[in-house]
């Protein structure tokens, strides 16, 4: 039960003690335990008469570990009910159960089942007992099953998932329980669940004041007439675990038999480290409850100190310091391993958006996985948090605008309980290009959205991605908006506040460039549009459906990137901007239909490889050293070849083709990249950026011969040996002489020995049907990946890998 469903019945202002137990740590059991529930599951893809009944035998059913996406263990399918912008896999109806015990000495417990997110429809029960369903495919649930349980004896939890109305999401959702699961176990007097709430009312780089709401449940059966007393202890930690402040509230008390209590505790301090994206400083607070002298809490909450403002004229400011948020959107699947989640390769995702510069994310277009948030705090960025894709009117035939009416409040107050502790989440984003924004009903609805959001939490701007964002837009004319957001209309950016005079204003979402990895039409400056979202084919498109990645596609709507970029940076009062995207994902396909179906959109293709595109942001982004140039270096002799480098930290760039100058360029202007129009002739090709005429930096590329072996590369060669950790090894075909060879496709087969499995396979080719779960894969362009999970055990893991003709690799990772 969250804050706003209970009834609260006092709110206490408790005492103020700053900079207790100095230099101490905490090292004591919390009597709330949380366990990773994801081990040990059952499932059967189909409809189960009785799945839910305990007695029911499923020892033929398969055995796996969460999370789980069984949509992605299937065929690439032209007419899958999903349909092609859906990722052309196939949903259906599947069941999960998991026996287990739970101890007898929990008897006097609260046992509480966790979902992270399920997609979708999903009905739960415990010992044949229903405990509810919960129809959106991507906020987070839970359940209290104690009344249920055989306490000391066996268990079964029996989940049907049922993603067979088709088609119900414009983007690949995957199917099953497809995050995390846990079992929490809380005293029966415990903090809430979502139940604490952090926020910094004041912060200067000298002191900042925290402020702790905590809500307390008491299930203890007692009597009504009286109540119980009790008590809070918060103490705040710092992040090498200090105990550097704390709040102890005393004498205060709490009724019985599922009474919630809202308590209020402020802590002080001097000289905090705030919290950015170069510095993402984290604090934590436990907070514990105690009564009769027992403990029967302890409660963690994150806390990143900071203060940010969206300014009219000025855009976004944090801890006072003028920025712009240089962040991408991007949908939840992580490629060839669906959207079951894994927090080591949502992790990779992160590591190389960072790389390039990047700073924020939009989870578009709904609530991410809890871990995105916790790794967006660690590592610093800011996110926008969105919540829909539509609101009463559908996008296609099943979405959730089914579900909205029944189910947009409780889905909107889950979100934003569950989020509103990270320092990352800086914008809530109530939806995206909704179809209703030139319904009149918006007028209302809006408000109304806006204001379930504000009764949680007023410390962040509230937004909508709007492509209409006109001034007939009934969303924006509603006035709940803080930050009026713009999905493209870049070239509508100037005119803003004429329509919007005083307003707050961020692209929500930009770009829309399109690329095919390592894939090169000519001529480069000679810019080609999709004149059509749904219906027309791209007529000037590739009979093999690749794009090129010279940044010369584009959608109609849309713009390439460097175009976009240089628009994005006139503007002080564009508080930031969300690309589309950061990386591909599974489905929508555009500009193309099947054989596609995958995005083209990302700077970083479905596999991780980034495209030539990625070093523009970085050149832009960062404070690195890029020289990059493009394109690869095999073509017919006596071709037109556009040579670009990005560059930055020099004056210019010179080109050599086998020792003789091409010239030297400059960007003038907005410029972003230099070009040289050559002749192609085989051999090397040499760029030089040099600054106040000495070089800077120096990049070559060498026609390759043809493919002679194989390479692997492991991100890392040390894993946990905990049965979720990921090698990703980029396999390489490479001529005699060690080039990558950037056509190749040959066949690569793996073969895998010691405690480790091979959890997915890709090349980022959009159009490649082979299955993702396989030991073998063709390269595309020159790579291909592996990616390598541990099974629990630990040891030596050797992945060899052959290919007809070539001299094959073996590589060892060591699992701990
Ligand atoms: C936007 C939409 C995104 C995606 C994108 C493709 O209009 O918000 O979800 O469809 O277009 O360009």
């Amino acid at each position: 039960m969250s804050l706003f469903r209970t009834t609260l019945r006092a709110a206490r202002i408790l005492i103020l003690v700053p900079f207790l137990f100095f230099g101490l740590k905490s090292f004591a059991q919390s009597p709330r335990s949380k366990a990773d529930f994801d081990m040990g599951w059952r499932f059967n893809l189909g409809d189960v008469k009785g799945g839910e009944e305990p007695g029911l035998n499923d020892a033929k059913w398969r055995a796996l570990n969460l999370p789980h996406d069984w949509s992605i263990e299937g065929k690439f399918d032209k007419n899958s009910p999903a349909t092609v912008e859906g990722g052309a896999l196939t949903g259906g109806l599947g069941w999960y159960r998991k026996t287990f015990t739970v101890p007898a000495s929990s008897k006097d417990k609260m046992v509480y089942i966790d979902f992270d997110g399920v997609y979708w429809n999903s009905t739960v029960w415990i010992n044949g007992h229903k405990l509810g369903f919960r129809p959106n495919g991507y906020i987070s649930f839970r359940y209290d099953m104690t009344p249920y349980l055989k306490f000391g004896g066996k268990n079964v939890i029996a989940v049907k998932v049922d993603n067979s109305v088709q088609p119900n999401s414009r983007w690949y959702s995957g199917s099953g329980i497809y995050r995390h699961v846990w079992l929490e176990t809380t005293d029966k007097l415990a903090i809430d669940h979502w139940g604490t709430y952090v926020t910094t009312p004041e912060v200067t780089d000298h002191s900042a004041t925290i402020d702790l709401n905590i809500v307390v449940k008491n299930n203890m059966a007692g009597d009504d007439s009286k109540s119980l007393p009790m008590e809070l202890q918060s103490t705040l930690y710092d992040a090498k675990g200090n105990s550097i402040g704390s709040a102890v509230s005393k004498n205060l008390t709490i009724n019985y038999a599922g009474a919630a209590t809202l308590f209020d505790q402020k802590i002080s301090i001097i000289n905090p480290s705030l919290w950015s994206v170069d510095n993402p400083y984290l604090y934590r607070i436990v907070t514990k409850v105690i009564t009769g002298g027992k403990v029967t809490d302890e409660y963690t909450t994150p806390l990143g100190i900071r203060y940010f403002n969206f300014d009219a004229d000025k855009g976004f400011s944090l801890n006072g310091k003028p920025m712009k948020i240089l962040g991408v959107c991007d949908h939840h699947d992580l490629g060839s391993l669906g959207a079951a989640l894994n927090n080591r390769a949502l992790q990779r995702q992160l590591e190389m958006l960072k790389a390039m510069g990047c700073n924020g994310i939009r989870t578009s277009h709904n609530p991410p996985a809890p871990e995105l948030l916790d790794l967006a705090d660690k590592m610093g960025f800011i996110v926008m948090d969105e919540a829909f894709d539509c609101w009463e009117v559908g996008k296609v035939k099943y979405d959730y605008h089914l579900f909205f009416k029944e189910w947009h409040k409780r889905d909107l107050e889950d979100q934003v309980l569950r989020d509103r502790n990270h320092p990352s989440v800086m914008i809530w984003s109530i939806g995206n290009e909704i179809p209703q924004q030139g319904d009149p009903r918006s007028l209302t609805l809006a408000p109304e959205l806006a204001g379930i959001v504000h009764s949680l939490d007023k410390t962040r701007p509230i937004t909508t991605a709007n492509d209409r964002p006109d001034t007939s837009n009934k969303i924006i004319q509603s006035g709940a908006l803080d930050l009026i957001g713009y999905n493209y209309h870049e070239f509508n950016y100037a005119g803003f506040h004429d329509r919007y005079p005083g307003k707050k204003f961020i692209a929500t979402e930009t770009t829309s460039g399109l690329e095919t990895r390592g894939h090169y039409d000519m001529p480069s400056d000679s810019i080609r549009v999709w004149p059509n979202r749904w219906d027309k084919p791209f007529t000037d498109g590739n009979p093999d459906n690749t794009v090129s990645a010279y940044d010369n596609v584009r959608p109609a709507w849309g713009s390439t990137h460097e175009a976009t970029w240089k628009v994005m940076k006139k503007y002080d009062f564009l508080s930031g901007m969300f690309i589309w995207t950061g990386w591909d994902y599974l489905g929508e396909p555009t500009p193309y239909k099947w054989p596609s179906r995958s995005s083209y959109f990302g700077i970083i293709d479905l596999a991780g490889f980034p495209k030539d595109i990625y070093y523009m942001y970085q050149s832009e982004w960062t404070d690195k050293t890029v020289l990059h140039i493009l394109p690869h270096w095999n073509w017919e002799p006596g071709k037109t070849i556009d040579v670009w480098a990005f560059y930055n930290h020099a004056d210019e760039v010179e080109l050599f083709l086998n020792g003789k100058s091409l010239g030297t360029k400059k960007k003038e202007g907005d410029d972003l990249h230099v070009m040289w129009r050559v002749k192609y002739e085989p051999g090397t090709l040499k760029a030089v950026s040099r600054k106040d005429g000495k070089i800077v930096k120096t990049e070559v590329i060498h026609t390759a011969g043809k493919p002679a072996k194989i390479q692997l590369v492991a991100d890392r060669k040390n894993i946990k040996a905990n049965g979720k950790d990921l090698s990703f090894v980029t396999v390489r075909i490479l001529d005699k002489d060690g080039n990558v060879v950037p056509t190749a496709d040959n066949l690569v087969n793996f073969k895998l020995n010691g405690n480790a499995f091979i959890a997915g396979v890709d090349n980022g080719s959009e159009t490649d049907h082979d299955p993702f779960k396989a030991n073998y894969r063709h390269a595309f362009n020159g790579l291909a990946l592996a990616i390598l999970q541990s099974n629990g055990k630990p040891g030596n893991i050797t992945l060899d890998a052959s290919s007809k003709g070539l001299t094959g690799a073996t590589l060892v990772i060591n699992s701990k």
